[in-house]
C-alpha cells in the first residue's frame, strides 16, 4: 500500500443505511437503503488500516471484521446523536447514510385507526442535516458526502458540495440497477478544485477505489 492510500493510524468515522421515522407503534417512513455502500466502505476502510467506527441505521447486515465500534440507531435524531458523540476523536467523517429528510411532527404512542373520517394528514417536519452540521464543526474532521439523484446527478452534487462546504463528494445516480438498494454502484467524485468518474462496479470493488481516493485527498490536504 502506497503512502498516500494508507489510513494507518487514522479515525475513520462512517454513516451507513436508511433510517426510519416512527408514525405509531406499527408503522414508519423509510426508504430504501440497504446499507451495503457504507459497509463495504467500512469494509475497505479497515483493509486501508483505519479506525472504523460505523453508525448503523436499521439494515441487516453484519459487522465488517476489523471494525472497531458499530452504534445502532434507527431514526435521524438518533443517528445524529451517535454521530456527534463520535465526531470529536474522528480524522474523516464518511456520510454514506439515506437519512430521511422529514420525520412526522408528533409521534402517536397508539395505532392510528382507520375511521369514519378518512385518511389521516401527516403533518412533516424536517430533520437536522448531519453532514452540514459535521462540516460547520470547528475544528472537523475531513469531510466526504454523498449524494443520490435521480437526473442532473452531477449539477446537484456540486451544489450539495458546496452548499455543505464539503471536501469531498461522492455522487450516485439511482436508478434500479445501480445505487440505492443495488449490488453495483457508479460514483462521480467531486471536489472543489476538479472531478473523476469511478465508474460502475461491484460496492465492494468500489469501496476499495473510493477509500484508496479519500485517503489521496486526505493525505493531500494535510500536507498542504
Ligand atoms: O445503502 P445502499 O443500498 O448501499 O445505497 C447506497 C446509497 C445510494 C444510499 C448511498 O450511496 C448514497 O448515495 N447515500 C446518500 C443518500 C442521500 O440521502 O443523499 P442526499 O442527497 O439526500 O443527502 C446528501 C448527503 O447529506 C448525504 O451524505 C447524506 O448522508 C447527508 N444527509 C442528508 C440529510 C440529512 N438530514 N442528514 C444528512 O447527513
Amino acid at each position: 500500500m502506497s503512502p498516500e492510500t494508507t489510513l494507518a493510524g487514522v479515525a475513520v468515522l462512517i454513516d451507513a443505511g436508511p433510517t426510519y421515522e416512527d408514525i405509531d407503534p406499527v408503522r414508519f417512513l423509510g426508504n430504501r437503503s440497504s446499507g451495503k455502500m457504507g459497509f463495504a466502505i467500512a469494509a475497505a476502510a479497515v483493509a486501508a488500516g483505519a479506525n472504523v467506527t460505523l453508525v448503523a441505521g436499521p439494515v441487516a447486515l453484519a459487522t465488517p471484521p476489523g471494525v472497531a465500534r458499530r452504534v445502532d440507531v434507527r431514526s435521524a435524531l438518533e443517528m445524529r446523536a451517535a454521530v456527534l458523540a463520535a465526531v470529536n476523536g474522528a480524522d474523516i467523517f464518511i456520510a454514506t447514510a439515506a437519512v430521511a429528510d422529514w420525520r412526522v411532527a408528533e409521534y402517536s404512542a397508539r395505532k392510528i385507526k382507520k375511521g369514519p373520517s378518512g385518511a389521516p394528514v401527516l403533518e412533516l417536519i424536517e430533520n437536522p442535516d448531519i453532514l452540514a452540521e459535521v462540516a460547520a464543526r470547528e475544528p472537523r474532521p475531513f469531510v466526504v458526502g454523498f449524494a443520490a439523484e435521480t437526473d442532473h446527478v452531477a449539477e446537484h452534487a456540486r451544489a450539495k458540495l458546496v452548499r455543505k462546504k464539503l471536501d469531498l463528494l461522492a455522487a450516485n445516480h439511482v436508478d434500479e440497477r445501480v445505487g440505492i438498494s443495488a449490488d453495483d454502484n457508479a460514483l462521480e467524485l467531486i471536489w472543489p478544485g476538479g472531478s473523476e468518474t469511478l465508474p460502475r462496479a461491484p460496492k465492494a470493488e468500489l469501496a476499495r477505489t473510493l477509500v484508496a481516493r479519500i485517503a489521496a485527498h486526505y493525505h493531500a490536504r494535510a500536507a498542504a
